[in-house]
């Protein structure tokens, strides 16, 4: 099959490798000698990718290796207890392997894709709806009426967390830094947008009537002192990522002032080890789909042989929306 290979931890310029290579096993180190098979038709991109080229991320599987953590295509194979079977289409959390014709990912992560979404669509749903899900109500406790400030708004994990914020009743301001961006965050749904560039801070103190609830933060670094002070009394600042590059730190005196709590949300840590609570949210994101709140945003598509340019793309803070390897076009 085809697929592309991360040979050398230099980067996404240098570092990829399109390869001829043996279908893989139907195993998954996290359902071992149980995994689903599925014919890959697009492929997610995300940061984990264009951190592992740099040998950057948390999981640093030996050289070479196919990266992409989540697909969307056709069953191939399916163990006798799984909840899907040959022939279904599919989006699957593989972890790794996703950046080819075919991938295996474990039962727990493999989910009936409805007749409302289409490959690419599929290609985007797991990481980010199921980590905006997570953050939002399993650590977030989030409740309808509620309002909801998502910093990266117009990117894969923020257009989801907007969409999913609205899908359960919740009002809510996204932080952006462009027009373009502006326009994505508004077609996901936003209430509100505001830029960074601005003086957003006293924007979202002002439209949220003295403070936000719930803050959504999958970017860190310099803005989040400011997003602390947009809570009101009893809100709570998801950390979700740190796009921006630097890791905040808290001066907690801010904490105990504004009754207020700093909530760490990494959904990969926490469901990997618990299949009965992915498919709790695999079941509540397809509510949220039959309800038609939440329809991934595709933004740039690339074919499989220009991996690297799509790891460029999300480097460079360009993507909007899902970014996506088109790889049987
Ligand atoms: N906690 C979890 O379990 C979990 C799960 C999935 C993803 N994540 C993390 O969430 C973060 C966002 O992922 P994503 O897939 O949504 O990425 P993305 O689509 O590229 O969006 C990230 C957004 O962050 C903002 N940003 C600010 N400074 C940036 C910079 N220097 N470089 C790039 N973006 C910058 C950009 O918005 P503006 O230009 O509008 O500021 C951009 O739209 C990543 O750190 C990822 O690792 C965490």
């Amino acid at each position: 099959m085809k697929a592309v290979q991360v040979v050398e931890l230099t980067g996404p310029d240098s570092a990829l490798r399109l390869v001829d290579i043996p279908e893989p096993e139907p195993t998954h180190m996290l359902s071992p000698g149980g995994g689903v098979v599925v014919e890959v038709h697009a492929a997610g991109v995300a940061f984990p990718e264009l951190l592992q080229t740099r040998g950057e991320y948390q999981v640093k599987p030996p050289l070479p290796f196919v990266p992409g953590s989540e697909v969307a295509g056709v069953v191939r194979s399916a163990p006798d207890d799984a909840a899907v079977k040959v022939g279904d289409r599919v989006a699957a959390f593989c972890a790794l392997g996703g950046f080819a014709e075919v991938a295996v990912a474990p039962p727990f992560l493999t989910f009936a894709l409805g007749g409302e979404l289409d490959f690419a669509q599929g290609a985007g749903l797991i990481l980010n709806y199921h980590t905006a899900y997570f953050s939002l109500v399993t650590r977030g406790r989030l409740r309808a009426g509620e309002t909801v400030l998502v910093h990266g708004a117009a990117g894969g994990v923020g257009t989801a967390a907007l969409q999913v914020a609205k899908g359960l009743g919740a009002r809510t301001i996204a932080v952006v830094s462009s027009d373009a961006k502006q326009q994505v965050a508004l077609e996901a749904g936003a209430d509100h947008v505001v830029r960074s560039d601005g003086p957003w801070k006293d924007e979202v103190k002002e439209l949220s009537g003295g403070g936000v609830e719930v803050v959504f933060d999958p970017v860190g670094g310099s803005r989040f002192t400011d997003s602390l002070r947009s809570l009101r009394e009893g809100g709570r600042l998801l950390v979700v990522g740190f796009a921006g590059g630097s890791i905040p730190e808290v001066k907690v005196n801010r904490l105990l002032l504004g009754n207020t709590e700093v909530i760490g949300a990494g959904w990969g840590g926490y469901v990997m080890g618990r299949p009965e609570v992915n498919l709790e949210i695999g079941a509540a994101v397809n509510r949220l789909i039959e309800q038609g709140s939440v329809a991934p945003i595709v933004g740039e598509r690339f074919p499989l042989e220009r991996a690297a340019d799509a790891l460029r793309f999300l480097d460079e803070r360009r993507a909007t929306g899902k970014v996506v390897l088109d790889v049987r076009s």
